[in-house]
């Protein structure tokens, strides 16, 4: 079961299973987040992990200031602007990932945009003495409802997190707003806690509610990331001018053939091949096979929301492949 302890006595804890690698349930002024070092692979997997999504939605950074959110994306004149306006607060801005962020591709779904938030209190105070970014969802499981107490997140998660800092109920009690900044024009992600007028107002812009697709949400744009190479699943041998993904010790028939090999994970640990997952699939694209021909991976645990990513990838590419989930 999670140890509780308030957040006064809480902080030397939260660092330690932070720098270990661990996942930390902490308050934050919008809801709780389950969060994990956003710049190691494992860290990130737990959260996965720890939520049971069957899906790798990807998810939002938190920062403690300005220096580590420069380090992480990239600020235009107006994303300044609404930072100056709201952070630290319930705004979350998705902007472009600035190059050698060192955000771990897990976090981003592999994307070329980062969700970036600066919270208030607690979270601030972890960060800015971890002084790294914590990758934070919600604090519920797949399909449970947002949790605004420790209470709420132990009767959840409690056999599945080592510890939940205690902040007492949230302030705001609702999830962030998510806006993305696409060049000069906003558009609302998703409705949280900070009002659309009063963002309109501090931007001196309205907020988009459409996608340019028109049916695009957030939990939809993970599966913006596909290889530009056929991806094909389920592979019992290699053939010619495919590049292999495998898994676990035992390679797929004629595996001599690939032009390239990567293993999510040699021991067949599905924690590190989720956190595997993209660098791999990227790596693969580069090496210009016209196939990733990937082997069988087990459909249990993480297995799942890996198996969910690799058929998104190997379907055919519209969006219409995608399904909005809750996360
Ligand atoms: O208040 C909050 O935002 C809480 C606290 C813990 O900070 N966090 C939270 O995280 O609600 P989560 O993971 O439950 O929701 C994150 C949302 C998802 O809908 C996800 O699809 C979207 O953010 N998101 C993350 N990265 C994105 C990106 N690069 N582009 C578009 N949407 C993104
Ligand atoms: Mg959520």
């Amino acid at each position: 079961m999670a140890t509780i302890l308030k957040t006064d006595e809480a902080i030397a804890q939260a660092l330690s299973l932070l720098e270990a690698g661990q996942i930390v349930a902490i308050p934050t002024e919008t809801v709780y987040g389950l969060a994990g070092d956003a710049t190691n692979g494992e860290a990130v997997a737990r959260i996965f992990e720890a939520k049971g999504r069957p899906s790798f939605n990807p998810l939002i950074v938190h920062v403690a200031g300005m220096v580590m959110a420069r380090r992480i994306a990239v600020f235009d004149p107006l994303s300044i602007r609404l930072a100056e306006a709201f952070w630290p607060g319930p705004l979350t801005l998705v902007l472009p990932l600035a190059p050698d962020a060192g955000i771990h591709p897990l976090v981003t779904a592999g994307l070329d945009t980062v969700a970036l938030r600066m919270p208030q209190g607690f979270g601030a105070t972890l960060i800015g003495r971890l002084g790294r970014p914590l990758a934070a969802p919600s604090a519920n499981s797949s399909g449970r409802i947002t949790a605004t107490t420790a209470q709420a997140v132990e009767a959840d998660l409690g056999d599945r997190v080592p510890l939940i800092v205690d902040g007492g109920p949230t302030q705001v009690g609702l999830e962030s707003t998510i806006v993305k900044v696409e060049g000069t024009r906003l558009r609302l992600l998703r409705p949280g806690g900070i009002a659309a007028e009063v963002i309109e107002a501090a931007a001196r812009l309205p907020l988009l509610r459409e996608s340019a697709a028109g049916i695009e949400a957030p939990g939809m744009l993970a599966s913006h990331y596909a290889p530009m190479a056929a991806v094909r699943v389920e592979a019992g041998e290699v053939g010619p001018n495919e590049a292999l993904l495998a898994f676990g010790p035992v390679r797929a028939a004629l595996s001599e053939n690939a032009v390239a090999v990567l293993n999510l994970s040699e021991k067949g640990d599905l924690r590190e091949a989720a956190s595997n997952l993209f660098s791999h699939l990227q790596a693969l694209d580069r090496s210009g096979a016209a196939t990733i021909a990937v082997e069988p991976i087990p459909n249990r645990g993480l297995g799942e929301a890996i198996n969910d990513r690799l058929g998104r990838a190997a379907a055919p590419r519209t969006l219409a492949a995608s399904e909005p989930q809750a996360s």
